[in-house]
Formats: C-alpha cells, sequence, structure tokens
C-alpha cells in the first residue's frame, strides 16, 4: 500500500473514530431535528428488520416449553463495593459488576449495566417501550448482559448476532411504594444534569425483578438506543412490577437530559422508543395461553363468589338431607310402634294379656 492509500485509510479511520462516537453519545434524542424517525440516518441499524421495542400481541406468541425459568446469578450478592449511578443524558444507568450473570439461555450472559425509561405524564401516559396488546406500562427497567462465553467484552458482544441479553420489565404504578426502586429513586437528585456520576449503596438488583421468572416473551431484536445493533435476545417478563405514583413522579421529572453548564435546561423526559414492526420475526412464550391467562379483578371475584354461593347450597343441601333422615327415622319408629301396638292390641285381644311387647321397646 502507498503512503496516500495509507494516509486516506487513516483519514478514514479518525473521522470515523470522531465523528461516531460524538453522533452516540451527544447528539441524538427521541424528538426533534435527531429525534427517532432521523435516527436510520445516522445509525444504519436502526432503520434494520430486527429492531427493538416492539408490541406483544399475546394471541401471535407462540408457546416454547423449551424455555426455562431464567437463573439471575449473583444479583442478591451484591457485595459491599458501591454501584455507579449516572446520568448519560439519554437514562440513567447503573453500572453492573461482570461477576453478576444470567443462566437460563444457550450461554452464560455477563451484567452489564441496568437504565430505566419512563414518559411525563403520570400514571397511564406511557413510558414504558414494549407493549402488550398494544398497553403501554408507565415506565420499563431493563437490565442488560453481554455474551461472555463467546466475546470477550461488552464492546466486541454488542455487533454480534446473540452478544446481548437484556431483561425488560414493565413497571405500572399503583398504590404502594416499591422500596426496591428507592435503591435507585433516591440518588437521581445527585445526578441531575447529564454527565453527572454518584457512587450509590450496593443493593440486591433481583428486588426489582417481579417474583415470576418463568413466564416471560423471548424474540430477537435490537438495542433501543442508537447504534440500535440487532445483537438483542430479549426477555420481557409477563409478569409487572408496581412503584408508586409519588415514585412514577420522581423518575420523570428530577433528570435533566442537558448539562450543568448548558444554558438551555431540558428535562429528561419521555425518553421511550415507539414499538418497531415484527417483520416475519416469532415472538416466543414460555407459558401456553391457558396458563398465562391472567384474571382480572372482576373474575376473580366472580369465581370467589361462585364458589362460596356453592359451598353454602351444597351445606344447605346436605343439612336438608341429614335433617330429613333424622326427622324420618322416628317417624318409622313410631309407625313401627303403632304397627306393634296395633299388633299386640289384637294379639291381647286375642290372648286376653296387655301389651308385652310394648316394655320391650327402649
Ligand atoms: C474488547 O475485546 C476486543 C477483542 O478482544 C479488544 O480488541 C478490545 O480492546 C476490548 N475492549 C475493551 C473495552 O476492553
Ligand atoms: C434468534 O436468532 C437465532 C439465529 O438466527 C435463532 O437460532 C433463534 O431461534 C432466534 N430466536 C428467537 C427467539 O427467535
Amino acid at each position: 500500500m502507498d503512503s496516500l492509500g495509507l494516509f486516506i485509510l487513516l483519514m478514514l479511520l479518525c473521522s470515523q473514530w470522531t465523528a461516531v462516537p460524538a453522533a452516540e453519545e451527544t447528539t441524538w434524542t427521541y424528538t426533534g431535528l435527531m429525534g427517532q424517525s432521523e435516527w436510520p440516518q445516522y445509525f444504519p441499524d436502526c432503520g434494520g428488520t430486527s429492531q427493538s421495542p416492539v408490541d406483544v400481541a399475546t394471541t401471535q406468541t407462540k408457546y416454547d416449553p423449551s424455555l426455562i425459568p431464567l437463573t439471575p446469578l449473583g444479583y442478591s450478592q451484591h457485595g459491599n463495593r458501591p454501584f455507579t449511578l449516572y446520568n448519560n443524558g439519554h437514562t440513567a444507568m447503573i453500572e453492573l459488576p461482570e461477576w453478576m450473570g444470567l443462566g437460563g439461555l444457550p450461554w452464560l450472559f455477563s451484567a452489564v449495566q441496568m437504565h430505566l425509561h419512563w414518559g411525563s405524564g403520570g400514571p397511564s401516559h406511557g413510558g414504558g417501550e414494549h407493549t402488550i396488546n398494544g398497553l403501554s406500562a408507565d415506565a420499563e427497567l431493563h437490565v442488560v448482559h453481554y455474551n461472555s462465553e463467546l466475546y470477550p467484552n461488552m464492546s466486541a458482544a454488542m455487533t454480534q448476532r446473540d452478544g446481548l441479553a437484556v431483561l425488560g420489565i414493565l413497571i405500572v404504578t399503583g398504590e404502594e411504594t416499591n422500596p426496591a426502586f428507592n435503591n435507585i429513586l433516591n440518588y437521581l437528585s445527585r445526578i441531575r444534569h447529564a454527565d453527572q456520576k454518584v457512587l450509590i449503596p450496593a443493593f440486591d438488583v433481583q428486588s426489582l425483578l417481579p417474583k415470576d421468572l418463568g413466564r416471560y416473551y423471548r424474540y430477537n431484536g435490537s438495542l433501543t438506543t442508537p447504534p440500535c445493533y440487532q445483537s438483542v435476545i430479549w426477555t420481557l417478563f409477563h409478569e409487572r412490577v408496581q412503584i408508586s405514583k409519588a415514585q412514577l413522579l420522581k423518575m420523570e421529572t428530577i433528570l435533566y437530559s442537558s448539562k450543568a453548564e448548558d444554558r438551555d435546561q431540558m428535562l429528561l423526559q419521555d425518553n421511550y422508543r415507539v414499538t418497531q414492526p415484527l417483520n416475519h420475526r416469532v415472538v416466543f412464550a414460555s407459558f401456553s395461553a391457558e396458563s398465562g391467562k391472567e384474571l382480572s379483578s372482576g373474575e376473580v371475584t366472580a369465581i370467589v363468589i361462585g364458589v362460596m354461593c356453592g359451598c353454602v347450597g351444597l351445606a344447605v343441601i346436605i343439612r336438608f338431607i341429614v335433617k330429613t333422615i333424622r326427622m324420618k327415622e322416628p317417624e318409622k319408629v313410631k309407625e313401627q310402634k303403632q304397627d306393634m301396638a296395633l299388633n299386640s292390641t289384637s294379639a291381647a285381644e286375642r290372648e286376653k294379656s296387655p301389651l308385652p311387647s310394648l316394655q320391650t321397646e327402649p
């Protein structure tokens, strides 16, 4: 290769090294000039055919009995080293120790980080990324792992098919505070601006997950932020976790996507991507439709009342039958007595002796 060729190659490499990270780290946004509809212009993979998030139409999912429950490895043995909580301008992220991992997939995966996606309008106004039958959650937690059996590190794995495994946890709001989430939410005020980091006490990461790790949806997809690499084995849990309205409000209103020194301060809100077309992909379910059918509280109430009515009805019937039998016994005895009385009378009349059989009655 001549020196001009080498020079051009170097220039190309340099421009790649400078242009791409700049675009990745700072430029893209969720709305506006560099909003999600423009991502594919700058990050070609974002225009690919296996993008995330997706809508899971539960009637279109395919039951796969080989999908065993996932096993978080070391999630609860967080150790004493603090976690780093980081506002990267797009989300609040916690870096996870590499010895945390995930079992139950064809390869061993090591934990890298977890982060959140949320909205801006409070409960029932969206904020989650994946939807189920078109319904949005209020927020979504992603726990990101890389395939440490096949690749040496996250950067090598993130561009490869089967390189990453991400757990998606849908978050909805209710009355009760979820103490596990306070391990993150309590420290958001320390990283209000982009690029800020804070050390926080380590905590049990599994406490953020739903209890039922056996029922989930599985599909091949992508990172939900640029560069949108199509390298993710997705696991979306069927069970959703619940936080309080106050906790959601904190998540939605404390952080800025702008840096502390920026003149215009922008709240970090609505950091979720819209659902992407499935394009012939199949979403698998680890559970069958019948066992997965969740009963609404109305249906549960109906069943409870039905069962109670049934029990009461049965009790009444049994009581009635018992009563009838008990009633009939003395009647029969009486009839027998009368019969015997008649017999004995007639016998007595014949033999002139007074009712001897009655004395033997108990
Ligand atoms: C990741 O692994 C690749 C391949 O072994 C290596 O070239 C690269 O320097 C590593 N990156 C980091 C951040 O360790
Ligand atoms: C994901 O893609 C791989 C490789 O093409 C394939 O073997 C696997 O079955 C796919 N998994 C799902 C859940 O679609």
